[in-house]
């Protein structure tokens, strides 16, 4: 899916914190939102996934304008298309890992769900579905939350400092599957400092500078 920002600004308060951005996401690319802490990555990531109304500018979805979705067309977006992957995890931390990735009923979730352990296993949390969430690292707790957009299919997926909490690792493991993760398809949007996140991009998008143009590295495209 190919998400558009189009002169989009943001105003909390009656303040302006993201002002005139354009940004083109592409299926098959990572997109970095980059620029100094507080200059509105997580804003503007928030407003192309449809978590936060813009003052200015449009969305598109394919081409689609979006801006003005209702509630419901928005839960459909994000039921039938998008995965987050945001600086709190998103996960229920008294539920199993398996719960976590399916949010499926059952408190214990098992491997007998093909998909799910599939998911897993990509994102190196084999045989792990029974486990609380609360036990995982944060590093682990970052591949649950992709484990989730993987199970779910999702074809868009917004993530926020996926690298801040990590060791060089961890930080390494989890930029690759994100970059995985887009080389099969996906859009992938990510705001991040770390340079080797930033480095991973297909496609850097620097905040607050309108007359410089996103700079686009063509690798492994689709
Ligand atoms: N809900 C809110 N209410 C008031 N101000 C907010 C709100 N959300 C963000 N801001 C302000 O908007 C500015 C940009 O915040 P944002 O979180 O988008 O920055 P960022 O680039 O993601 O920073 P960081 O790198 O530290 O995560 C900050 O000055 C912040 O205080
Ligand atoms: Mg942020």
């Amino acid at each position: 899916m190919l998400i558009e920002g189009n002169n989009l600004s943001v105003a909390i308060d009656g303040r302006e914190i993201v002002a005139d951005e354009s940004v083109r996401c592409a299926p098959g690319e990572m997109t970095a939102l980059v620029g100094p802490s507080g200059s509105g990555k997580t804003t503007l990531l928030h407003a192309l996934g449809l978590l936060l109304p813009v003052s200015r500018g449009h969305i598109l979805v394919d081409g689609k304008d979006v801006t003005s979705y209702d509630g419901g067309q928005r839960r459909r977006f994000w039921r039938d298309h998008a995965a987050f992957v945001l600086q709190d995890y998103g996960i229920v931390d008294d539920e199993s890992v398996g719960f976590n990735v399916t949010m499926r009923g059952q408190r214990r979730a098992t491997n007998a769900d093909a998909r799910l352990s599939a998911a897993l296993e990509q994102t190196g949390l084999a045989g792990r579905a029974g486990e609380t969430a609360s036990h995982l690292s944060g590093g682990e707790k970052q591949r649950l939350a992709l484990a989730r957009a993987i199970y779910r299919r999702a074809s868009v997926l917004f993530v926020d400092e996926p690298t801040a909490s990590l060791d060089a690792r961890n930080r390494h493991t989890v930029i690759e599957l994100f970059t995985g993760f887009a080389r099969q398809g996906a859009t992938v949007v990510v705001s991040t400092h770390d340079e080797e996140m930033i480095a991973a991009c297909d496609s850097r998008h620097p905040m607050g500078m309108r007359e410089v143009q996103t700079v686009t590295t063509a690798t492994g495209r689709r």
